[in-house]
């Protein structure tokens, strides 16, 4: 796989799998602008080694959840980069509760990141790959956007809602050479798995078939390969990476 040239977006880029994704996608060459809520240690790091690599690298730090701010940083990578190739959706939250106890706040805060922060950078980056007639968009969704999940209505209702998106831009924007497809992890060993009880993600080890939790570098590895040539003919799918968590 090779991606010099090109120039990636990337949201939610500051840790876990957005992380991963960010450090494959340079690994093969593609310069880098990465959006994230913080903005700390791991930020500068990340900075230094995609720029290490002889890559342009840019941060910008917002709340995906922002209509707005998606718009002005989108113009402001055109104008720095002159395109942009690929966008990864991935900035996402959870805030698990029973539905008898659910909170309005964490409804909407968990719809607003998760299925409107994706909205707002396609919505921001369409035109312009409509324009290329080129683009690349992969949606970072879950396996329990596919089966429900126990405690977590607001966020798989999120995650249904982002298949039904990946799908209806497919239909929109394939005309134009645009993919669109989206990853939908398993359990993954990142800081959002320290939200998890520890029954629970026993009992997500013993689901998965290969009797692994996964790692962000096995989605980056799927993202890489739906951002490349390889998958050009490959649009409106949704690829779980869950060592068999699902079945
Ligand atoms: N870890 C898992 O088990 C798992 C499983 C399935 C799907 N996912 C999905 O993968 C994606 C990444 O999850 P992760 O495990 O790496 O999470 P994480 O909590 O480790 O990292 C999320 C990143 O997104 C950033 N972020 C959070 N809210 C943001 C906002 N409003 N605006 C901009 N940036 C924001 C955080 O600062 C952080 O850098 C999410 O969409 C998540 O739903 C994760």
């Amino acid at each position: 796989m090779n991606l010099k040239g090109k120039v990636a977006l990337i949201t939610g880029a500051n840790a876990g799998i957005g992380n991963a994704i960010l450090t494959k996608l340079a690994e093969l060459g593609c310069n880098i602008s990465f959006v994230d809520i913080a903005h700390n240690e791991l930020t500068e790091n990340t900075i230094k080694r995609v720029e290490a690599l002889g890559l342009k690298c840019r941060f910008f730090q917002s709340d995906v959840s922002n209509f707005q701010d998606a718009e002005i940083i989108i113009q402001k990578i055109i104008s720095e980069f002159g395109k942009i190739d690929i966008l990864v959706n991935n900035a996402g939250i959870n805030k698990d509760s029973v539905i008898w106890k659910m909170t309005e706040e964490q409804w909407d805060s968990v719809i607003d990141v998760n299925l409107k922060g994706y909205f707002n950078y396609v919505r921001a980056v369409a035109p312009l790959f409509k324009d290329q007639c080129n683009g690349k968009i992969v949606n970072i969704t879950s396996i329990n956007g596919l089966r429900g999940k126990f405690g977590q209505s607001n966020y798989s209702a999120a995650k249904a809602g982002i298949i039904g998106f990946t799908k209806a831009l497919a239909k929109e924007l394939g005309k134009y050479s645009i993919n669109v497809n989206a990853v939908a992890p398993g359990m993954i060993n990142t800081d959002m798995m320290k939200n998890i009880p520890e029954a629970a993600r026993t009992a997500a080890l013993q689901e998965t078939v290969l009797n692994r939790i996964g790692s962000p570098e096995d989605i980056a590895n799927a993202v890489a390969f739906l951002c490349s040539d390889l998958s050009k003919h490959i649009t409106g799918e949704i690829i779980k990476v869950d060592g068999g968590q699902y079945i």
